[in-house]
């Protein structure tokens, strides 16, 4: 692996220590990572700003963050750094001092900063360790002077009132609960600790304290900013006591450093939550052991170092279970490193809490959840097989479901509900997807409830027998599938007719008899109607194999039949019977998902009509930095489109380039055999490649953003909510299983690559079902695609599949392209 220092502009990939490095404060968005593995989780910007949350980002937040805030990025874990003359920030914001040293390393789970001025120097690492709920912070300060040094430490972090929303909302009531205690170097976050909470916060650093601020006015001064506190200003904390208003944890340490002396502190911010007869310590005052027990494991900057390695080992053992090695660096960083990182933090996160994503708003997204487990089922295969069994239970008894569900509860979010016509089938790609992944098919005999039972009656097979017959119980004039409120476009809401600015689009569905149509479910059921067939002929349930199969022929020849619009497929038939994404239409004559799930289908494959729909998407859709979602962009607001309509052309869902969809076209082509035209739409979108254009590009480059903006827009190229996309598992999925076509089947692992006919060689480390396998893909003939001749430890082996019950321990496979 290499280090790309060229083009620097914001900052460079470390790939040799997972890291990409940051060089300023002042990047075009706040670029940030996530921290935590299980449960308790933190959102932490290249300066330190963000939050961390137990579980549920709405109602178990810690810390307080403001999103949309001005300046940009307020709120975090701030430690302000205090000599004679000056003060500054060790995570270079708030305080705009400028440093004569910064960077910032985003890592797998920790970030670090260094900062340093006037010869003081210092390093924050901050990682939640593994299976705790707690953010570490490590200070270490070095005086790189000839003479002694005083340097003040102000430590600052500011409570979120638990519920997020209420605490940003609600002031008449939260600016009088919130409560904290100190007691020696902790300070212990308490509101609504009195009634019916039984958790709590606490801030603690392993030395004495030379005074604390709970109070965040006292601590600020009035009508101040982070960026100059008071107390920091003037060089002493006040001991402040917070009673209401806005509590906040700063601890003030004061260091002496000889020349060349480095101390070192370790902040710890917990989540305690206790039993409610264990509560109280006495009246009003609260149990403080398990804080202590929890503070107590990172008292020392050993114990730190040792969690902080666990770490790394973990996710150096998460990675290397399929590593690969190409012609293309930004190829391997991108597979290597960067989207399977990003594919965990969307498996832990959904689409809940980003930068973007509010966390109070969204919870974990049926369609999306499903989605993103074909991006990590190779690296955590047990919790994705409780993903699926979650998501299955929130399946109501006909087959849909509702559209997410709370993390804390696990229970569908009534408010959102359902009805949205493409969920069920994504559950038999997660599902299939998992099992040729483990050859585990147990999963298909767990008990699940459905959403309304109290205990469970059926297996998850069954669970996946009615999400089938749910499309094939919803077919519409044509015979295609009935959309409902929206399938995997959100915004095409043909039930909708909105004229009101107050009505939600996505739960707004009028009228009992819907007619609009999808075209992109009706692919979606081809695809998956087709695994699930498949499932049931491995499963040796011939019967139901035949009965579903026809359903699916049917459906096809449907297809072919009404959603051909003569040179590509069309995207729906709306609510009065009218083609969308036809060339008739004068606005959205052609859409990607109708094109991408057709193909990757194989509907019309052998008449050329794949080739064809595919040819008009580059034709039509494709752009320098990806493929648009539609064209012409909508110019007007149309009730009977719904949301695609009310954005701006080349915005989101209209006509923006909506990645997640990219893959879709990706996969199709390698499907075809264009390994060219697979690598151009592949490299488009994938940030590794995009480093030159950082400043028109603007989010991280080292995670895929939901959206770049397409041709039409003020500024094609620039790109929005990065991290929480389906992007990342499919950009990956289509990267490994299609381009380098090693591909998990039921009976093993299929090798079947359409890659650049320039790549000679390509070697790839895969563990898959307790083997590890070591395979060099040799491609003497400069093909994209061929046969494969397959050579297992010097054994010449028929066919393309390493059976997986043949083979266990360590083999070296080499696979010819002819
Ligand atoms: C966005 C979609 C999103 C939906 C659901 C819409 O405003 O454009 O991308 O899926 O909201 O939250
Ligand atoms: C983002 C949503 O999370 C996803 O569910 C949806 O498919 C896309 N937007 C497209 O609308």
């Amino acid at each position: 692996m290499q280090t790309n220092k060229t083009n620097e502009q914001f900052g460079y990939f470390d790939d040799a220590n997972y890291e990409y490095v940051i060089t300023t404060p002042y990047t075009p968005t706040p670029w940030i990572n996530y921290l935590g593995n299980d449960g308790f989780y933190g959102l932490i910007s290249n300066t330190a700003g963000g939050y961390c949350f137990d579980r549920d980002p709405k109602f178990r937040r810690l810390t307080r963050y403001r999103y949309n805030s001005v300046p940009l990025d307020n709120g975090g874990r701030y430690f302000y750094i205090r000599d004679e003359n000056d003060f500054w920030s060790a995570t270079g914001r708030p305080v705009n001092t400028e440093l004569d040293e910064y960077s910032c390393r985003h890592g797998m789970g920790y970030s670090r900063f260094n900062a340093s001025k006037n010869g003081i120097a210092t390093q924050v690492t901050s990682f939640i360790p593994l299976d705790t709920k707690a953010e570490v912070h490590s200070l270490v300060v070095t005086n790189n002077n000839d003479t002694e040094k005083t340097v003040d430490v102000f430590s600052f972090i500011e409570w979120c009132l638990w519920n997020a929303e209420d605490d940003g909302a609600n002031f008449q009531r939260n600016l009088s609960t919130g409560e904290v205690e100190v007691e020696d170097s902790t300070i212990y976050h308490k509101t609504e600790y009195r009634e019916r909470r039984n958790h709590y916060a606490f801030y603690s650093v392993n030395r004495e304290l030379d005074g604390y601020d709970t109070n965040r006015e006292s601590f600020l001064g009035q009508y101040r900013g982070f960026d100059r506190p008071q107390v920091v200003e003037n060089g002493q904390s006040t001991n402040s006591f917070a009673r209401g208003w806005s509590p906040i944890a700063s601890q003030h340490l004061k260091l002496k450093l000889a020349p060349g002396e480095s101390q070192s502190l370790e902040f710890v911010l917990g989540y305690i939550e206790v039993e409610v007869e264990d509560k109280w310590e006495s009246k009003n005052v609260l149990n403080k052991t398990p804080a202590k027990a929890l503070a107590a494991r990172f008292d020392t900057h050993e114990k730190v170092n040792d969690e902080l390695k666990k770490l790394n080992d973990y996710w150096h053992n998460l990675l290397t279970k399929f590593s690969v090695d190409t012609p293309d660096d930004k190829f391997n960083r991108a597979i290597n490193i960067w989207n399977q990182y990003q594919n965990m933090v969307t498996f832990n996160l959904s689409r809940s809490a980003s930068f973007y994503e509010s966390g109070i708003g969204r919870g974990m997204g049926f369609r999306d959840s499903n989605q993103d487990t074909i991006g990590f089922a190779h690296m955590v295969p047990d919790k994705v097989k409780e993903r699926i069994l979650d998501l299955s239970a929130t399946q109501k008894p006909d087959g849909s479901a509702y559209h997410q569900y709370q993390p804390l509860t696990k229970k569908g979010n009534a408010n959102i509900g359902g009805n949205f016509n493409d969920d069920p089938m994504w559950m038999v790609l997660s599902t299939t997807n998992y099992i040729k992944e483990t050859g585990d098919f147990s999963i298909l005999d767990e008990m699940v409830i459905y959403d309304d039972q109290e205990e469970a009656t059926h297996d998850h097979f069954d669970h996946l027998v009615r999400a089938f017959n749910h499309v094939v119980n919803n077919l519409g004039p044509h015979g295609l599938p009935l959309i409902g409120r929206a399938d995997w476009n959100d915004c095409l809401n043909l039930n909708c007719f909105s004229e009101n600015p107050n009505e939600s689009y996505q739960t707004t569905q009028r009228g009992a008899s819907d007619v609009a149509e999808s075209v992109m479910i009706a692919g979606q059921f081809v695809l998956y109607g087709q695994e699930f067939v498949d499932l049931c002929l491995e499963l040796g349930k011939f019967e139901l194999a035949a009965s579903c199969l026809a359903h699916v022929d049917t459906m096809r020849s449907t297809i072919e039949q009404h959603a051909w619009d003569g040179e590509w497929y069309l995207r729906a038939y709306d609510s009065r019977g009218e083609k969308v994404g036809s060339n008739e239409n004068e606005e959205g004559k052609i859409f990607i998902e109708s094109q991408g799930f057709c193909a990757m289908a194989g509907v019309g494959l052998d008449n050329g009509k794949v080739k064809q729909a595919l040819d008009s998407v580059e034709k039509h859709l494709s752009t320098d930095f990806g493929i648009m979602l539609n064209q012409p962009a909508f110019s007007s607001y149309n009730k009977y489109l719904g949301e695609i309509t009310s954005y701006p052309p080349g915005y989101k869902e209209n006509a923006g380039i909506f990645c997640h969809n990219n893959p879709w076209i990706t996969i199709s082509e390698a499907m075809i055999g264009r390994g060219e035209k697979a690598y151009e739409y592949y490299s488009k979108i994938t940030p590794a490649y995009l480093q030159d254009v950082q400043t028109l590009h603007k989010t991280e480059p080292y995670v895929y953003s939901q959206m770049v903006a397409g041709n039409d827009s003020a500024n094609p190229g620039e790109a929005k909510n990065s991290w929480l996309t389906g992007t990342a598992a499919w950009n990956y999925y289509a990267a490994t299983q299609y381009i380098l076509g090693i591909r998990p089947v039921y009976s093993g692992l299929e090798i079947d690559p359409c890659i650049l006919p320039s790549w000679d060689k390509v070697n790839v480390k895969r563990e898959f079902r307790g083997a590890q396998y070591d395979i060099e893909l040799r491609n003497p003939n400069g093909l994209s695609k061929g046969q494969i001749e397959l050579n297992i430890d010097g054994q010449s082996v028929e066919g393309s599949i390493i059976n997986a019950t043949t083979y266990s321990g360590q083999h070296t496979v080499v696979a010819t392209l002819v």
